[in-house]
């Protein structure tokens, strides 16, 4: 399935779109950031790495094997630029199973911006993509993604200890879920009750 049709997805207050080799200025101003890195096992981007990530992002809109990864740019309606970014990556076609994602710049940070955006990409998944079960990922000390998780309703299915290095420090991390058949309770946790295309 090309996804680049069903695009964009709006909320009452967001748009989902894909991101264009345009956004990297954008892109580049949080994830060049410790902060925003602290907890993606990664370093921060560097100017070029954010102008890679824009074009790849941009031509990938495909969602048909093991590891096909989906990133949507998120941007308020009313105003130009990118406030951050939701993520679906395909982890088994067989068993259709999804891990999601989350990034918000700081500047944006506090104003429901991310539950808003993974409640709309959490349905896509479920109800377009026809995804089973959907994850996340994250470090137990990861306590903004810890919120997502729990205001999507999502269920906190495991806790692996010091299971990942990150640097000099052992890293353990939760694995939250929830089920298709779980949609209506997403969508009653949901921030707005309008996410929807
Ligand atoms: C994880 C991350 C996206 C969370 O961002 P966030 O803005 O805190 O999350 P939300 O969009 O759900 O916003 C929730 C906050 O907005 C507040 N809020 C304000 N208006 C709101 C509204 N209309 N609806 C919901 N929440 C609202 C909530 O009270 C909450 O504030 P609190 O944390 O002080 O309780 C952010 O910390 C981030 O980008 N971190 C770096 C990257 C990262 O670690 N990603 C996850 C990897 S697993």
């Amino acid at each position: 399935m090309d996804i680049a049709s069903l695009l964009p997805m709006t909320t009452s207050r967001l748009s989902l779109r894909l991101f264009t080799p345009g956004d990297a200025d954008d892109l580049y101003a949080y994830q060049s950031l410790p902060s925003v890195a602290r907890y993606l096992y990664r370093p921060p981007h560097t100017r070029e790495r954010s102008e890679e990530v824009a074009a790849e992002r941009a031509a990938h809109t495909t969602w048909c094997t093991d590891g096909d990864k989906v990133a949507l740019a998120v941007c308020r309606r009313d105003e130009p630029g990118v406030l951050g970014e939701v993520t679906l990556t395909l982890a088994d076609t067989r068993a259709a199973q999804a891990e999601i994602g989350w990034t918000i710049d700081p500047r944006h940070q506090g104003h429901g911006y991310a539950t808003e955006a993974a409640a709309a990409l959490a349905a896509f998944a479920f109800d377009t993509l026809k995804v089973h079960r959907l994850y996340a990922r994250l470090d137990v000390e990861n306590t903004g993604s810890v919120g997502v998780c729990e205001r999507l309703g999502m269920r906190r299915e495991a806790h692996l200890v010091e299971n990942d290095l990150d640097g000099d420090r052992w890293g353990s991390e939760y694995i939250y879920a929830a089920l298709a058949a779980d949609l209506l309770a997403i969508r009653a946790g949901r921030s707005d009750p309008a996410v929807g295309r």
